[in-house]
């Protein structure tokens, strides 16, 4: 048997048991079997979640790029590994075999090094889907730099941030990027962000667009001269299996963004196993996630797990809507393409249009579909097996998060069975456990409670980038020994997992993280804001939109309030992104608060989403009169 790739539902148990019975045998076979080590490990695993410390493969030595292009060349060297589709339908793909990725990588790892970056430099990258992200993400990785990319939708004031947080001595960007009908221009975003950034020595630019852009003169070049005139021979960094390869961003309930840094030889092993057996990946499939590289999604299961399984993966450029709401179907025919892999709320907005855009298109060649980044709702899910699946491709709803590196629930197509709106199992070597609001474990079947996991899997990162203690705080605090994901969840009659949703103040909008305290402090940096609060409420295609409670200040009284709205909306594009702006602000003339000032936002939950029948208990308010006025003049 092997354990690397399960194909009935039999052997999903017997794996899982022996994963848990003995997690090192168990990944240790993994490990040896399916990847190439410069040396072996001393020791598969050390742990201790008080610390909290996590140790896969120390001692082994290796390079991620090694195992995800080098080793693939002498049998699929003329094989695809990236195929990028351009925004424009009118515009080529581009098919880049492992030979050229192989050639590409190692020309970008050598401008990197002759522009100063070494093994452990921070590099930003804030480009678009275009290849040069995948090329740059692995160059960096060739060289032993810590890639942080930052998605390309992002603010000038939340790359400033990030490039700080990180200490990152250079950035990766280009000219602009397409998206739909619209050009960005991500340099001028550059430029404005780096005002505030003292410590970026060098800016490469990739021309995509062909703008009219400014070149700060001693700081930026452009990447295309460079990229000629190196050599196409990269020796890659070795590194220890511990070394950090990469520091991702995700919101927080509180504070700044957490810098999430996950290292190399663990997420090598565990983003591989996931990729091959959630999406029973087989050679020649052709592979596509919508997701952005910006995302953990794309870091995960656009780069990594698919090309250290030698696949082909897609890249799309675009957007789903462009030049109308066929385009992914357009692009499943045209590539024919054998698994897709996407949100719940593309899945929701294209289920919107018009069936024609589905029913015209040859789906045929689709033997997987895949679902991330939210809860899926039955009907969603259902139109998503019905017309795009035509009943015949299982869907994997797969639960994970940036914090996890790779999927940790999820059916594994053919052979279990699925359940609309439940993630269902656990993958091989994850101990779920539900707990109650006292701490303890809440055992057996048809429960619910919040979810933790007992024992460390290899793609777990590592710690928050400078900053161990708020790592240690936030998932190692709430439940003694555990890993707590944030998540609420209940598991069923047979076992099966469904996540309901954060318990604590993050709001998944369209399937992207947001902490509610950024989005308050852009908006209290209002000058005529007083004060804020934001809570999510449902929305048919994003999941949950955002609701914010604003109190205004004396000086802002007479101020026209669709102005205000604007004003404000236009405060949080710029402080954090598009992606947080609010669909209802209401002005109050207060918040509900708990004695000791604490916003009661279970109160303005329950008003935004319109379920005021019976708001709980609000005996320990201090100003229980302004509910009822948030309440009379609820949007
Ligand atoms: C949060 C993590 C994992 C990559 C994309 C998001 C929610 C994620 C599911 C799912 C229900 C899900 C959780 C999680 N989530 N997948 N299949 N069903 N909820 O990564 O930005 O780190 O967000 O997304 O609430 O905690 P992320």
């Amino acid at each position: 048997m092997s354990n690397y790739h399960i194909k009935h539902l039999e052997e999903y148990f017997q794996v899982y048991r022996k994963s848990v019975r003995n997690p090192e045998s168990f990944w240790e076979e993994i490990a040896e079997e399916h990847f190439v080590w410069r040396k072996r490990w001393d020791k598969v695993l050390d742990w201790d979640f008080t610390k909290p410390e996590i140790k896969w493969f120390e001692g082994a030595k290796l390079n991620i790029t090694e195992n995800c292009i080098d080793r693939h060349l002498h049998i699929r060297g003329d094989k695809t590994a990236i195929l990028f589709e351009p925004n424009d339908p009118n515009e080529n793909a581009q098919h880049i075999t492992y030979n050229q990725l192989h050639a590409r990588v190692s020309q970008f790892a050598n401008v990197l090094k002759s522009k100063g970056i070494q093994k452990g430099d921070r590099v930003v990258i804030y480009l678009p889907m275009i290849p040069e992200l995948a090329i740059s993400v692995l160059a960096c990785a060739r060289i032993g730099a810590i890639h942080s990319v930052v998605f390309a939708g992002f603010s000038a004031t939340a790359l400033a941030t990030r490039i700080n947080d990180c200490e990152a001595k250079m950035v990766l960007t280009s000219d602009g990027s397409y998206r739909g009908s619209k050009t960005i221009d991500l340099k001028g975003i550059v430029d404005e962000a780096l005002i505030n950034c003292p410590g970026v020595e060098k800016v490469l630019v990739a021309k995509r667009i062909n703008s009219d852009i400014h070149m700060e003169s001693g700081r930026d070049e452009w990447l295309m001269p460079l990229l000629d005139d190196a050599s196409d021979e990269c020796e890659p960094e070795i590194m220890d299996a511990e070394d950090p390869l990469f520091i991702l961003y995700t919101s927080g309930s509180t504070g700044k963004p957490k810098g999430m840094m996950h290292t190399t030889a663990g997420y090598m092993v565990y983003t591989a196993f996931t990729f091959k057996n959630v999406f029973q990946y087989r050679e020649n499939d052709v592979y596509w996630c919508t997701a952005d590289i910006g995302w953990i999604t794309g870091h995960s299961y656009i780069v990594y797990g698919p090309l250290a399984n030698g696949a082909t993966t897609v890249m799309f450029e675009g957007v789903p809507s462009y030049p109308d709401f066929g385009r992914f179907w357009e692009i499943v025919e045209k590539h024919k393409i054998t698994q897709f892999y996407t949100a719940p709320t593309a899945i929701r907005a294209l289920a919107k249009e018009n069936l024609d855009f589905v029913s015209n298109r040859n789906l045929s060649s689709l033997k997987v579909l895949g679902t991330v980044g939210e809860p899926i709702n039955e009907e969603a899910w259902h139109w998503y097996n019905d017309h795009v699946g035509e009943k015949k491709c299982p869907i994997v709803d797969t639960w994970w998060q940036t914090e996890t590196g790779g999927i940790l629930i999820s059916p594994i197509p053919f052979s279990t069975p699925t359940k609309p709106t439940y993630a269902t199992l656990p993958m091989p070597g994850i101990q779920p456990a539900l707990m109650d609001e006292n701490g303890n474990e809440i055992f057996g079947n048809q429960v619910d409670g919040r979810l933790c996991i007992k024992f460390p899997w290899p793609s777990i990162a590592r710690t928050i980038w400078g900053n161990h203690q708020r790592y240690k705080d936030t998932y190692f605090s709430a439940y003694e020994n555990s890993y707590f994901t944030g998540d609420g969840a209940l598991r069923d009659e047979v076992g099966y997992y469904r996540i309901t949703g954060r318990v604590d103040d993050v709001i998944i909008v369209s399937g992207h993280n947001l902490g509610t305290a950024p989005i308050e402090d852009a908006i209290n940096e209002h000058p005529a804001v007083a004060e804020s609060a934001i809570v999510g409420f449902p929305h048919d295609i994003k999941g949950n939109a955002l609701y914010g409670y604003v109190t205004l200040k004396e000086t802002g009284e007479n101020r026209d309030r669709d102005n205000l709205r604007k004003e404000i909306n236009q405060q949080i594009a710029d402080k954090i992104g598009p992606i947080a702006k609010l669909d209802k602000i209401q002005f109050t003339v207060g918040l509900p608060k708990t004695r000791s000032g604490k916003i009661m936002r279970r109160i303005l939950r329950k008003i935004a989403s319109k379920e005021t029948s019976n708001l709980g208990d609000t005996s320990t308010l201090l100003n229980p009169e302004v509910v009822q006025k948030i309440m009379d003049e609820a949007l």
